[in-house]
């Protein structure tokens, strides 16, 4: 039952709204009505708030084009949060995009919808796994990737995202490094560099199911197809893909090629997004969803912004906290 009521014209204009965006995702314009108490009731709180809601390309499309004030991935969310004005900042996202909002900007309250909303890179090493790491190969920098947790960050000397990583680890002295926690990214980053890449065990849950089988076999019925594919993928993924890369570059090289036919090796909620703002092109194959990323709804952003739980408010302890800005910051600095 929404606190606010709107007129049905206000309804009606908010359900054309959403169905311009949700059309070539097969909503009916049924549908987009039904959700726009919900969506105009939660865009009102934002405003009454101060609040801006950030989200990555993996949720779902009644938040990416119903709520979200800006959509990205974990570089561009990232930026966005250090320079946000706003007083609130919502992250639909999982918990390490919303802590590392907090770390960059940590006079804002950072709420975050779905405060169970892990990720089995960032749950794969601690940071007492970091200082271990650092005893056994001492001077060697430890490069983390953003998916990790904030006291994880304040163990390491540079972050990373998956749209830097390979410049970062270029711009670093030494032959060496230690990056964590992703060993098939490692691999992946292994064959573009000349540096000695020591490794963590931790894997995507999402991305290390995509078997290249589904590849070729995609591939052989749709000649001229172009695969592109996440680098959190394996490395028999990267060798038959035209493109190995973030959630940013596949959208890019998208947006700026010609061709008509492709298959995105990542999470569902990206392939949705490029249906939605590339309805001329054609996206074959499946896509996995990733759990985590899925825990964020329109009715749990509704509840955070009207009345947050303690376990929703996400805090940091000033000392991991001052740590860990530091290894962002170095990748700001690396990646300019
Ligand atoms: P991107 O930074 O490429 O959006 O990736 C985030 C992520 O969690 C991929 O699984
Ligand atoms: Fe973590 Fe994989 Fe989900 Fe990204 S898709 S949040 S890496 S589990």
């Amino acid at each position: 039952m929404s606190t606010i009521s709107f007129s049905t014209a206000q309804l009606k204009k908010e359900a054309e709204r959403l169905f311009c965006h949700l059309k070539s995702l097969s909503w009916s314009y049924d549908d987009c009505l039904t959700y726009a108490p919900l969506t105009l009731e939660i865009n009102t709180l934002k405003r009454q708030r101060h609040a801006v809601l950030l989200a990555h390309s993996y949720q779902t499309p009644d938040i990416v084009y119903g709520v979200a004030d800006f959509t990205g991935d974990s570089y561009g969310l990232s930026v966005e949060a250090k320079k946000t004005d706003a007083s609130v900042i919502v992250f639909c996202g999982v918990r390490f995009m919303a802590e590392t909002a907090k770390i960059l900007n940590p006079k804002k309250r950072v709420l975050l919808p779905a405060p169970d909303a892990g990720c089995s890179l960032a749950d794969s090493i601690t940071a007492a796994d970091v200082r271990i790491l650092k005893k056994k190969h001492p001077g060697v920098p430890v490069v983390c990737y953003v998916n990790t947790a904030a006291e994880v960050k304040a163990e390491s000397d540079v972050c990373v995202t998956s749209a830097n990583a390979l410049k970062i680890i270029e711009a670093l002295q030494g032959k060496k490094i230690i990056f964590i926690p992703d060993k098939l990214m490692a691999a992946n980053l292994a064959m573009l560099t000349h540096k000695e890449i020591i490794s963590w065990n931790g894997t995507c849950v999402v991305h290390e199911r995509f078997d290249v089988a589904q590849l070729r076999a995609q591939r052989h019925e749709h000649p001229g197809l172009k695969i592109l594919a996440h680098s959190e993928c394996n490395s028999d993924i990267m060798k038959e893909a035209d493109l190995m890369g973030g959630t940013t570059d596949i959208l890019r090289t998208v947006k700026n090629s010609r061709d008509r036919d492709f298959m995105i090796v990542t999470e569902c909620g990206l392939v949705d997004r490029l249906r939605s703002e590339f309805p001329e092109k054609r996206f074959l194959g499946t896509c996995n969803l990733c759990p985590f990323m899925k825990k964020n709804t329109l009715r749990n952003i509704r509840q955070v912004l009207l009345k947050p739980r303690k376990d929703q408010v996400v805090e940091i302890p000033e000392t991991v906290r001052k740590k860990a800005e530091r290894a962002l910051e170095r990748m700001f600095e690396l990646n300019k």
